[in-house]
């Protein structure tokens, strides 16, 4: 069986790279390798390919920046191409960026087709550009690989149940990479880290693309750094862009986007993981820290359930007492809300079953 990957985005390099290692491992599947070129940077790109042990792509497109629309667009008409050419059995997609939504509806068109690792997942704010790409691709896949209870209960609300479609629930894939590559953790170059540090991220489009949102953040941040610990942060080119062009001015210790190994090494060294990402809220559990989400909704429910995620929004004032509240804190996965470790396996398991 021949399948094709398609991924584009950070996040997708480190989901795809435990699932394509257990392509590997148990045979029987030929895999191509697509990378749309939605992230590009060595630091945002390779660096994800050297550390994880990702082939390198088997097709390599240059799709990045412009509006969302001439993004996808552009994807759209170069992955069909690619399907056309290569003749896949499956297509399989992560997650929710514009590369996601692009490789399933390439594949959907021609009749190929697709499995969806992280099925099933809402925000319910459909201004999100991630809520809508996960709608759609959902709709357009007939292997819906769920990461949580919620997220089959979500498909289950939206009929999924009665579509010629299978749902499972697998697990989380990136709990499998941070188990298998937690031992590789190693602190960032030129680092000098302060013994204790809060980690945080910021990128979502929510917060960076609304100017008051993203000032809001930028000034508890910067407070944060002041009274709790120091800020370590490694910034998205996407907010940096957005923080010069605003002028605004972050006073903690900015570093540049790390790789893998580093990050771990940061989440485990932390003391609180302040963040917009999604991947991170997860990795932030995985480690054993407590987690300030500074959106409005989370798809990782569980987390905020279970004490162990709280969500505060953008505002300046519940992001610094958050902050204060919970530094220090530690969290124990003892329900197991994300599978172990095995969702790969799962997943390539019935890979292979869907395609006997
Ligand atoms: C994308 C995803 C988001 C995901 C994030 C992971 C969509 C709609 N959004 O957001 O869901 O959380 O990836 O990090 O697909 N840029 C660089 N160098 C790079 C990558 C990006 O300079 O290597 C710049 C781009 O030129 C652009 C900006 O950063 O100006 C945003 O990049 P884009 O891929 O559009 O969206 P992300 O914010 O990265
Ligand atoms: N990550 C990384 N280096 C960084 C920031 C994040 O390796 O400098 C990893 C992080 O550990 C997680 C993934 O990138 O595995 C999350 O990606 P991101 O936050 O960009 O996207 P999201 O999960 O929000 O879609």
């Amino acid at each position: 069986m021949r399948i094709l990957t398609i991924i584009g985005a950070r996040p997708q390099f480190i989901k795809a790279s435990v699932v394509s290692r257990a392509i590997k491992q148990t045979g029987g599947i030929e895999e191509i390798m697509l990378h749309t070129g939605q992230h590009f940077d060595a630091n945002m790109s390779d660096i994800f390919f050297n550390q994880l042990g990702i082939p390198k792509p088997d097709i390599q497109l240059d799709i990045h920046g412009g509006s969302h629309g001439e993004m996808t667009g552009r994807m759209l008409a170069e992955i069909e191409q690619a399907l056309l050419e290569h003749k896949p059995d499956r297509v399989l997609v992560y997650g929710d960026t514009n590369s996601t939504l692009a490789g399933a509806l390439a594949a959907a068109k021609l009749h190929i087709p697709v499995a969806h690792v992280e099925a099933g997942l809402r925000s319910f704010n459909m201004r999100m550009p991630e809520e809508v790409n996960r709608i759609l691709t959902d709709q357009i896949s007939d292997l819906l690989f769920c990461p949580t209870t919620t997220a089959v209960k979500n498909l289950e609300t939206e009929g999924f149940g009665h579509k010629p479609v299978k749902v499972m629930q697998v697990g989380d894939v990136m709990q499998d990479a941070a188990l298998l590559f937690a031992e590789k953790a190693v602190a960032p170059a030129g680092g000098d880290f302060p013994e204790k540090f809060i980690l945080a991220t910021l990128h979502r489009a929510e917060n960076t693309d609304n100017p008051e949102r993203l000032a809001n953040i930028v000034r508890a941040l910067n407070q944060v750094h002041q009274d709790e610990a120091p800020v370590v942060l490694p910034l998205h080119p996407r907010t940096r862009k957005l923080i010069s062009h605003q002028g605004l001015k972050l006073n903690v210790k900015l570093i540049e986007p790390v790789g893998y190994f580093e990050m771990v090494w940061l989440l485990d060294h932390c003391q609180l993981v302040l963040t917009d990402s999604g991947g991170v809220q997860k990795e932030a559990f995985f480690f054993g820290k407590p987690c300030v989400t500074m959106r409005d909704q989370t798809e990782w429910v569980e987390l905020v359930d279970a004490g162990a995620n709280e969500l505060v929004g953008a505002d300046q004032q519940k992001i610094v007492e958050a902050a204060a509240r919970n530094v220090g804190r530690s969290v124990e996965d003892a329900d197991q809300l994300y599978g172990g470790g095995e969702a790969s396996q799962r997943i390539v398991d019935e890979l292979v079953m869907a395609g006997r």
